[in-house]
């Protein structure tokens, strides 16, 4: 019951609504690093197909899924009060450059930044901007790699300074469904066992699941079938298959469930300014589970990769 939270709690998560900044030019990704087609084309056309990895795609995507899981850690060791998040975009976006990956964000449908960086009441899509980070602040930070043909999505919630224990409770609690969401993963089950070990974990602590965006197939798409609903949705009955790979990146909400999306057309607001913290890994469907392969070679993520023992 620890974790549960109590009335006093609104107030000391409730914040001030989140200002949006000024946005730098978009920076720029030498001739010798190979861009995802839709940033050539300037149209995306993400087929809604499967993405099941063999051997060799296998291979690349791992690469592409450590570099992101690196690029996050270096993301967040740069997040302090007083930075902005497009300074933390600054050394994302050498992070990439500098290990040959293409940032996929950049020149996706429009969007400018090398990362998503979503704080406080902002769900996701922010772009960074001048806003310093405020101590007591939590901002994700998405960050997705493209090399050798294969994208690798990874996101995390990181905590400002000083962060009051509740707002701590729902990045602890959106960072162990994640996780939870993962160790559901079985070949052969229905997908819908990932919402079923989410939603119910996440409103036993007192907090919603957002069910407007979902978790995506993704390889050589960035954004491909199946589509991965983390809230309990019934008729999700499609199986898990080895080789399938997809991410699993929940929002969880502590306060009301509306938000609007700001004239820039991406970020993505709630309406009442309590804090939503997400966190993404990109996994692949082994013969017995899944499989996180949004780690560093040495097995490491800021999103975190294993369940602490209750
Ligand atoms: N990385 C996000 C995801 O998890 C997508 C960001 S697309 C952008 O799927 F254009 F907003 F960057
Ligand atoms: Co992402
Ligand atoms: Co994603």
């Amino acid at each position: 019951m620890k974790h549960k939270r109590c009335h006093g709690d609104r107030k000391r998560l409730q914040r001030d609504p989140v200002t949006l900044g000024a946005v730098s030019p978009p920076r720029s990704v030498p001739d010798h690093i190979v861009p995802p087609s839709y940033v050539t084309t300037g149209t995306v056309s993400d087929t809604r197909t499967l993405q099941i990895q063999d051997d060799d795609s296998l291979l690349r995507l791992r690469h592409a899924c450590q570099v992101a899981a690196e690029v996050l850690i270096e993301a967040g060791e740069a997040v302090a009060p007083g930075v902005t998040t497009d300074a933390i975009d600054a050394v994302a976006h050498e992070a990439y450059i500098s290990r040959g990956a293409y940032p996929s964000d950049l020149h996706y449908n429009g969007f400018t930044k090398s990362v998503c960086t979503s704080v406080n009441g902002v769900v996701c899509h922010g772009i960074p901007d001048d806003r310093p980070l405020q101590n007591g602040d939590i901002v994700n930070v998405d960050v997705t790699a493209f090399i050798d043909g294969m994208h690798g999505d990874t996101s995390a919630t990181f905590m400002v300074g000083e962060v009051d224990q509740p707002t701590r409770g729902l990045v602890e609690t959106t960072r162990e469904a994640t996780l939870r969401g993962i160790a559901a993963v079985r070949p052969g089950l229905p997908l819908r066992c990932i919402g079923e070990a989410i939603e119910p974990f996440a409103l036993s602590r007192g907090f919603t699941v957002v069910r407007e965006y979902g978790g995506h197939g993704i390889g050589e798409t960035f954004h491909a079938a199946p589509h991965i609903y983390h809230h309990v949705e019934r008729d999700d009955v499609a199986l898990f298959q080895p080789g399938m790979s997809f991410t699993i990146e929940p929002m969880l909400l502590s306060g009301g469930t509306s938000f609007t999306q700001a004239e820039d057309g991406w970020t993505e607001h709630v309406d009442d300014a309590m804090p939503s913290a997400q966190f993404e890994h990109t996994v692949i469907v082994t013969d017995t589970g899944a499989e996180i392969l949004t780690v560093t070679a040495d097995g490491k993520s800021a999103a975190g990769v294993a369940l602490s023992p209750s």
